[in-house]
């Protein structure tokens, strides 16, 4: 099963696709989380990332197809993956598409996690993540068990550079511009469905377990 999650920057994209990849053994592809362990270890490619990310801007499409196709490419993504960030924008889409239809494969389900504006910048002022596996907490909504500390992996938890006010408004203005386009892509291929972001995040999961299994 190939998924791809769509949304706006905290719509609760990474939260859903690390229940999904749990529950249907697949890997969990995140660009941003990829890049953000480049950063982490001090890597070239985290270097250029960072200069975009921290602006709020997307990093260069060369950039990223390269590392997602790159990824996809690995073994354990032989029987499916969940994509969490990419594509983000119709060249992405595109790229990707390509690399799919020579394989003779396609996407199966774009789940768009809607979630208005408003709801956005106050969820990201309380999240926080952990830099070494991935894992997203909300100190009001979704807290770890040990305040700080990732559930998963011990690792000190932090707020992400990218989750400053002002970032936050830049990002959601970069995702009407470039990514919300792709609505209309996965529409057009028939893959799109859409869940209500807004519920609690079990009830999210609960409607994209239907939509995977309906
Ligand atoms: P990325 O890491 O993908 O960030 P994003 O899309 O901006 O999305 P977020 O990770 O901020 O949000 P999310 O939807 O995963 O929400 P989460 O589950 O954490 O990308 C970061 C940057 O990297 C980009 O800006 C760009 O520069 C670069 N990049 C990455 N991919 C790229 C690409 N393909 N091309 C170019 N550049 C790329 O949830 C948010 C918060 O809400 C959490 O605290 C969570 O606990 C809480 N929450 C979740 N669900 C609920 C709920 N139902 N109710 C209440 N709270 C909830
Ligand atoms: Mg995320």
């Amino acid at each position: 099963m190939k998924i791809i999650m769509l949304g706006a920057p905290g719509a609760g994209k990474g939260t859903q696709a690390k229940m999904i990849a749990e529950k249907y053994q697949i890997p969990h592809v995140s660009t941003g989380d990829i890049f953000r362990a480049n950063i982490k270890n001090g890597t070239e490619l985290g270097m250029e990332a960072k200069k975009y990310m921290d602006q709020g801007q997307l990093v260069p499409d060369e950039l990223t197809v390269k590392i997602l196709l790159d990824r996809v490419a690995q073994a354990d993504c032989a029987n499916g993956y969940v994509l969490d960030g990419f594509p983000r924008t119709i060249p992405q889409a595109e790229v990707l598409d390509k690399a799919l239809t020579e394989l003779g494969e396609s996407i199966d389900y774009a789940v768009d996690v809607n979630v208005p504006d408003e709801n956005i910048v106050r969820r990201m002022s309380g999240r926080r993540a952990c830099l070494a596996c991935g894992a997203t907490y909300h100190i009001a909504h979704i807290p770890p068990k040990k305040e700080g500390i990732c559930d998963t992996c011990g690792q000190e938890l932090v707020l992400r550079d990218d989750d400053k006010p002002e970032t936050v408004l830049k990002r959601l203005q970069v995702y009407h511009e470039q990514t919300q386009p792709l609505i209309d892509f996965y529409t057009a291929k028939g893959v799109l469905r859409t869940v209500d972001g807004t519920v609690d995040m079990k009830d999210v999961f609960g409607a994209i377990v239907s939509i995977l299994e309906g």
